[in-house]
This record gives C-alpha cells, structure tokens and sequence, in this order.
C-alpha cells in the first residue's frame, strides 16, 4: 500500500511539473530569439550593413543597420543617451559601452536571460547575463578615468533638456567611486542586467561581448548549454514524457 501511495505522489509531481512548464517559455523559445523590446526586430535575420562595432553580428542579429548606426552616436535616436554627462567620457571607454549596445540590440543569443517587465518603453529586458570576467576587466580598466555620477544608469536622471544629466545632488566622481570593481560597475550599472561570470573567454560558459565573427558567433553554444541548464531545472526536456510514461506503466503494473 505504501508503494502505491508514493507511485501515485511521483505521477502527480511529474504531471505538475510538466502542465506548470508549459505556461513558461519553452526551450525552443529561447534559442535564436530577439526580445520583445525598443527596437529589436521581431526574429533574428542576416544583415549585411552592420555598422563598425556591431558588424560581428551580421550574419545573424535582432537589430537592424539603422540601430546599428544609431548605437555609435552621443545622444542618439535610440535612447537620447548622453554618455558625456560628467564631461567628455574617454573613447577608449566609450567604445565599451557602443560594445555593451551591440550585444544587448544585436544578439540573438539573450533568450535564457530574457524576462517580462512592465515597463512603458520595453515588455522584456535581460536580467543576470553571465559577461565573461575579462570583458568586464577590460571595460572597467578602459573607464577608470573617466567621470560619472550614479551607479545605476537607468534610474534617477534629470531628464528636463531630452537627454540624462546628473541630477543636481549627484556629484561627479572618477569611475571607480561609484564602482570600486569591475563586478559593481558591469553588475551595477543597467540593474543587473549582467552578472559577471567567473567564466573566461572562449569557455563556452559566458557570454562574449566581444568576438572575431572569423570563427562564427561564440555565444550561440552559450545560449544552448544554459538553455538545457534552465529546462532540466523543472523537470522538463525531451525526457519528461518518457518519464511520465514509466511512472504510469509501473503504477499499472503494481
Ligand atoms: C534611424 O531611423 C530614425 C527613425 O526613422 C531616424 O530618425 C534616424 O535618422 C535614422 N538613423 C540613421 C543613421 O539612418
Ligand atoms: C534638471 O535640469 C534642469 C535643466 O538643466 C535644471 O534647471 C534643473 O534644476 C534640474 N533639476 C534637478 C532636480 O536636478
Ligand atoms: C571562481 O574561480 C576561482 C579560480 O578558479 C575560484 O577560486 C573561485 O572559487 C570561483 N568562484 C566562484 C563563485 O565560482
């Protein structure tokens, strides 16, 4: 009697698990995907005019040549981003953030960090994005002497002239006052969007903000290893079925 009892318990978990799997994003979904955001197009599709930085992209990209133009400008279309806000930010770190805007407007490769937001100007936004330590070295050291005045760039600017200014009690400090290290400038600055990985590049375990297109896209085999670990987390995947099926012979047999 007690074997039947938990037989019947197991089909249940299983059957749960499966019927609650379905109402999230199934594992196709997150492989070769554009989020439903500002600008990103619906699917991703080859692009043959890529602008400069984010020319890597365009044999498979979510964003079309005009973001791609757009992403290397100063206040541009795309957001009305002023990147100068505490003077003239250094090229040698703006070109990190150009960088920061082709991964996050041109990847297809973003679907297992994708979530809803109920926000005006996006439905969905990248949360806890696994960069690849050395990326975010580099885009820290490259920006140590350049001046900012928050810690977090998506909230709390003056926006009263059509692009962000520090607000008045925003004082402007080098870099590494409002991010001691390079975790709290890539972690911090768009609300986690990233989580630096411990991962290096070229592992096939974090996600490369840059890379040489030479040798194809690197993050595709990224989205694919974390899209599996997502889905066996809820007892989902090709196998759940079979499980299930197993389960139900041996309930019928006992
Ligand atoms: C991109 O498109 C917008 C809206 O149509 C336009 O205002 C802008 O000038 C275009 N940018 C480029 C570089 O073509
Ligand atoms: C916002 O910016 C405007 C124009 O630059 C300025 O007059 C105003 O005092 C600022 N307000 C705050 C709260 O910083
Ligand atoms: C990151 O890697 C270092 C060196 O390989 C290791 O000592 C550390 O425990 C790792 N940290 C995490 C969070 O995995």
């Amino acid at each position: 009697m007690a074997k039947w009892t938990t037989i019947q318990l197991l089909f249940l978990l299983v059957w749960v698990t499966e019927v609650g799997g379905a109402q999230s994003r199934d594992r196709t979904e997150l492989l070769n995907v554009c989020m439903d955001a500002k600008h990103h197009k619906e699917k991703p599709s080859a692009e043959d005019k890529l602008h400069e930085q984010c020319s890597p992209w365009k044999k498979n990209a979510c964003c079309t040549t005009n973001t791609s133009e757009e992403a290397h400008k100063d206040i541009s279309y795309l957001y009305r981003f002023n990147w100068n806000h505490c003077g003239q930010m250094a090229p040698a770190c703006k070109r990190h953030f150009i960088q920061d805007t082709c991964l996050y407007e041109c990847s297809p490769n973003l679907g297992p960090w994708i979530q809803q937001v109920d926000q005006s100007w996006r439905k969905e936004r990248i949360l806890n994005v696994p960069l690849c330590k050395e990326d975010c070295e580099s885009w820290w050291e490259d920006c140590r002497s350049s001046y900012t005045c928050k810690s977090n760039w998506h909230k709390g600017w003056n926006w009263t002239s059509g692009y962000n200014q520090c607000p008045v009690k925003a004082a402007c400090h080098p870099f590494p006052f409002y991010f001691p290290t390079p975790a709290d400038l890539c972690n911090e600055i768009w609300s986690h969007s990233y989580k630096v990985s411990n991962y290096s590049r070229g592992s096939g375990r974090c996600i490369q903000m840059w890379f040489d297109p030479a040798q194809g896209n690197p993050n595709d085999k990224v989205a694919k290893f974390y899209a599996q670990v997502v889905d066996g987390a809820g007892l989902r995947g090709p196998w759940a079925p079979l499980l299930s099926l197993a389960l139900m012979l041996l309930w019928l047999l006992c």
